[in-house]
């Protein structure tokens, strides 16, 4: 686990380029990275400057963290994240939400693009994640546990915050924004599931299959932060359809709902 130090060091460079203080985190998934250019009197840092954070070579991904004002709050967003089927550790997917605690959040935003395995849902809708199944062999706590950041056995039981669930649906029915709501099985990736695993997965009670935002919750639990967490549902997981996946879909569908996405973003910061 990355030690007090080192979420030290990042907190501080990060407080060095802004004076605000943001209480809301945001971790942007594929193609939802946009909710961030509307983030007003922002300030960007470069993942590359930060120090501890992991060092990204993929292309395509913005990769920087936006600090700044939406809806009256001071927001910390992460335009691109780090996944573990990029070779990182769960400690470096993770560590952005230690910093995150550190410079004074309270909730955070996961979000995600993701598959759908529950036949009344559709590509292009948004779910609200109720629960999650790690199918993960691994977990972002294993080590040494330190006590200033959490405790060694973290209950799950309510990991996707309810009031801020309610205050998503409540937001979304407002806007005639429906919201699905489900369970998301985190997958390592970068292979999509096939047609069998998914009826796997299915059987095992996940309505949706992602390779993301399990490692993050866990350890924004552990650091007791409130986690609201919103599936953009990009395409149906293998199998669902007769048909293929691929990733330009995926990246499509998703900058297809970012109308709704940021408005029902903007109306949940709001409330
Ligand atoms: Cl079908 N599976 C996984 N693991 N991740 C996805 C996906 C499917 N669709 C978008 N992301």
């Amino acid at each position: 686990m990355h030690q007090l130090n080192q979420i030290s060091e990042a907190t501080n460079f990060i407080l060095s380029k802004t004076k605000q203080q943001p209480t809301v985190g945001m971790i942007l998934g594929s193609g939802l990275g946009g909710l961030a250019d509307e983030i007003e009197n922002a300030t960007v840092i470069p993942y590359s400057q930060i120090p501890h954070f992991a060092k990204s070579e993929a292309v395509g991904h913005a990769n920087e963290l936006v600090i700044g004002e939406m809806e009256g709050k001071v927001v910390v967003a992460m335009k691109g994240r780090f996944h573990y089927y990029e070779g990182y550790t769960l400690d470096e997917v993770t560590f952005p939400v230690r910093v995150m605690k550190a410079l004074g959040v309270e909730s955070v935003l996961i979000t995600n693009a993701c598959g759908a395995i529950n036949t009344s849902f559709k590509p292009g809708d948004l779910m609200l994640i109720t629960d999650h199944i790690n199918l993960v062999a691994n977990n972002p706590l294993i080590g040494p546990n330190n006590d200033a950041l959490g405790t060694r056995f973290p209950d799950l039981s309510q990991v996707y915050n309810k009031e801020l669930r309610q205050v998503a649906l409540k937001v979304g029915k407002e806007q005639g924004t429906d919201l699905q709501q489900g369970v998301y099985a985190w997958w390592t990736g970068p292979a999509y599931e096939t047609p069998a695993e998914i009826r796997m997965i299915r059987i095992l009670g996940a309505d949706t299959v992602g390779m993301s935002t399990v490692p993050e919750a866990i350890v924004a639990t552990h650091a007791k932060l409130r986690v609201l967490g919103i599936s953009c549902l990009t395409n149906m997981a293998c199998g669902i359809l007769d048909q293929p996946l691929n990733h330009d879909e995926v990246i499509e569908v998703a900058s297809q709902v970012r109308t709704k996405f940021i408005r029902l973003v903007k109306g949940i910061l709001k409330e």
